[in-house]
């Protein structure tokens, strides 16, 4: 039995991120879904709401776990008895960072592989930061997320953009 990672901030999950979900969950037995936290970035969903998210737009695929964990990866990794990460790649652009990312990973254990999938043509734009100043800006989300979280996703941006500009 093969298990995959598929290890992200989905702050929030996007058409991007759930393209990669769905091909990477035909290629393994199973398939983890994890939040992990990038302490260099700032989040706008807390984990709780990203593992809400990420549960409701995959209901339908059977050999999948949504989780969450706050250490590195290759602990999770360990942990979990997983045999592969799974990461998407959209352009020459991710590809540095990624690498790293790979190199990283397998320099802390060894057995941490990574594949790369590359996007799907249709979705090789799209970025949860895109979608983030999309939505902060009352744009239409509807093509950048999954239909059962798009109401939920601009309701909640537009309301944290305008708290934030109260601030200022
Ligand atoms: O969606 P992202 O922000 O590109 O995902 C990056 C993430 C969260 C997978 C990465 O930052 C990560 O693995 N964080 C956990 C801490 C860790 O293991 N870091 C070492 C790998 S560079």
């Amino acid at each position: 039995m093969k298990t995959a990672i598929y290890p992200g901030s989905f702050d929030p999950v996007t058409n991007g991120h759930l393209d990669i979900i769905r091909r990477a969950s035909t290629m393994f037995d199973k398939l983890i879904v994890v939040v992990l936290i990038n302490p260099l970035k700032s989040y706008s969903f807390s984990i709780p709401e990203r593992v809400g998210l990420l549960s409701k737009v995959t209901s339908d695929i059977k050999n999948i776990e949504i989780d969450s964990y706050d250490g590195l990866l290759t602990d999770y990794f360990k942990q979990h008895n997983v045999d592969v990460i799974v990461r998407g790649l959209r352009a020459t652009s991710d590809f540095e960072h990624e690498f790293q990312m790979a190199h990283t990973n397998k320099d802390l254990n060894p057995d941490a592989e990574t594949v790369f999938i590359p996007a799907s043509a249709n979705t090789t734009f799209i970025s949860s930061s895109m979608v983030k100043q999309v939505a902060m800006f009352g744009g239409d989300l509807s093509k950048y997320v999954p239909t059962v979280i798009h109401e939920e996703i601009s309701t909640r941006l537009k309301a944290e953009f305008e708290r934030q500009l109260n601030r200022k």
